[in-house]
């Protein structure tokens, strides 16, 4: 599913992009150009970001467990 429709991001490519480092809108900017255009995107990159970031702490929480 495109996220960015301007730049024609999709929502795995995001996905990618955070588990292999992205830590930040202005990371997906550079790296994607999300949210470099009309901005409609940028709240749904945000929550990415949130779930992502969430679901790789709470596995490394298992893997330390
Ligand atoms: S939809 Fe991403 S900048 Fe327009």
């Amino acid at each position: 599913m495109y996220i960015c429709v301007c730049n024609g991001v999709t929502e795995r490519e995001i996905r990618s992009s955070i588990e292999a480092g992205a830590r930040s809108l202005d990371d997906l900017q550079r790296e994607l150009g999300v949210a470099s255009g009309c901005g409609q995107c940028k709240q749904e990159a945000k929550c990415l970001l949130r779930e992502v970031r969430r679901e790789c702490l709470f596995a490394s929480t298992l893997q330390a467990a």
